[in-house]
């Protein structure tokens, strides 16, 4: 096992990662110091239930167990989802000393720490991710939200867990796309932070699509660490953490425009990398087989890296919250000038921005 810290002064916690780690006899020696709790609420959805459920209830043994499961989808990280678990807790008689275990993806995770940071004021969670991107991502950093009509994460809280636990066993079962998709973020986290790590992905594309054990801990432990140190500097995302979002702005407009659900988030941010790189290319002079060796890493993982229909220009630049007339400045972009560096500006001309956009959608 190995552990990467969140260091985050009296909000620091341990990441734990490790082959089998939800082994009941490993878990339970590793949560007997985190959950002093008499109290606990399993959180998960019925996929991960069935899957994992069982040993995880088996390793808090001795204590009140009660197991919340939630509807599998992005369609349930909502407000109505948010209601009944207030009620569970409620009905069961939990108090503010209960402990929740967010056992599952991004959704279930988000979804747990925002109960978790207004039930009672906040109360003690523990995330134990099980996609790629759970644990390589959305577990470490302490963003919680519910999703609204009006928007994705429009209803959250800064909120951080007592520890992860990351069972790099447990991808075996995730479907290939949702493991894809994970590998998006992992790259990124190269491109933004780290070429030796970037060139070590490159070397290591057959371990990785075979999901080797070896491999998937070195890819979780840098992704973490990485994540842990650009959290620790920015908590709340006043400046460098935005460097999180590089392929993000293009792709989150990709997602928009294709509509929910069309694309997985790795993999249109898989494709709003590959638009960043080029945008960098105009911008700042990153080197034109940077953006090639980019584009070939995350084609090897099977991730898309240009869109599948065209697109307006238009319509993108809306959805990127600019509409042509703004389009010379005051948004954002992530951009790096180098693999293993990334800066936040808002300074480029409109046109350059546009041509990456006219590449793309026709
Ligand atoms: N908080 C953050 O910082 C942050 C960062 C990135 C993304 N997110 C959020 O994360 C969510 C996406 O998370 P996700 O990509 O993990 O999706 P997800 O939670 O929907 O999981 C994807 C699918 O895989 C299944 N699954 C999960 N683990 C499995 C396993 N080990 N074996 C078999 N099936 C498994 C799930 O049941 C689900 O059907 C989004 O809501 C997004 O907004 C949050
Ligand atoms: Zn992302």
């Amino acid at each position: 096992m190995h552990t990467v810290r969140v260091e985050l002064g009296q909000r620091s916690y341990p990441i734990a990662i490790g082959e089998q780690l939800l082994q009941p006899e490993q878990l339970q020696v590793f949560l007997q110091d985190i959950v002093k709790s008499r109290q606990v609420v399993v959180f998960t959805n019925e996929t991960l239930n069935q899957l994992y459920g069982g040993q995880v209830r088996k390793a808090l043994a001795g204590r009140q167990i009660d197991t919340f499961v939630m509807g599998d989808g992005e369609q349930f990280k909502s407000l109505q989802t948010y209601q009944a678990a207030m009620d569970f807790l409620m009905q069961h008689r939990h108090n503010r000393t209960t402990c929740l275990i967010a056992l599952g993806g991004g959704v279930v995770g988000d979804l747990t720490g925002f109960v978790a940071a207004t039930f009672q004021r906040g109360v003690d969670f523990v995330a134990i991710p099980t996609t790629l991107l759970a644990q390589v991502d959305s577990s470490v950093g302490g963003k919680t939200a519910v999703n609204h009509p009006a928007g994705k994460n429009m209803i959250g809280a800064f909120y951080q867990p007592k520890a992860v636990v990351i069972d790099s066993s447990v991808l075996s079962t995730l479907p290939a796309r949702e493991y894809a998709a994970g590998l998006a973020e992992v790259v990124k986290y190269g491109v933004i932070a780290d070429a030796d790590f970037f060139a070590w992905l490159e070397n290591n594309i057959t371990p990785l699509q075979q999901r080797s054990a070896d491999a998937l801990a070195h890819v979780i432990q840098r992704s973490c660490e990485i994540k842990a140190d650009v959290v620790a500097r920015d908590e709340r995302e006043g400046g460098v953490r935005a460097i999180l979002n590089f392929g993000h702005t293009f792709g989150h407009a990709i997602e928009n425009l294709a509509g929910y659900g069309t694309w997985l988030h790795g993999e249109a941010v898989s494709i709003g990398m590959v638009m960043a790189a080029r945008f960098s290319q105009k911008v700042c002079n990153l080197p034109q087989e940077q953006t090639q060796r980019l584009s070939a890493l995350l084609a090897a993982f099977d991730l898309p890296i240009s869109l599948s229909e065209p697109a307006s220009v238009t319509d993108m630049l809306n959805a990127m919250g600019m509409d042509k007339k703004a389009a010379d400045g005051r948004l954002r972009f992530v951009l790096s000038a180098q693999i293993g560096s990334a800066w936040v500006t808002d300074s480029f001309a409109a046109d350059q921005l546009e041509d990456v956009l006219n590449e793309f959608c026709s």
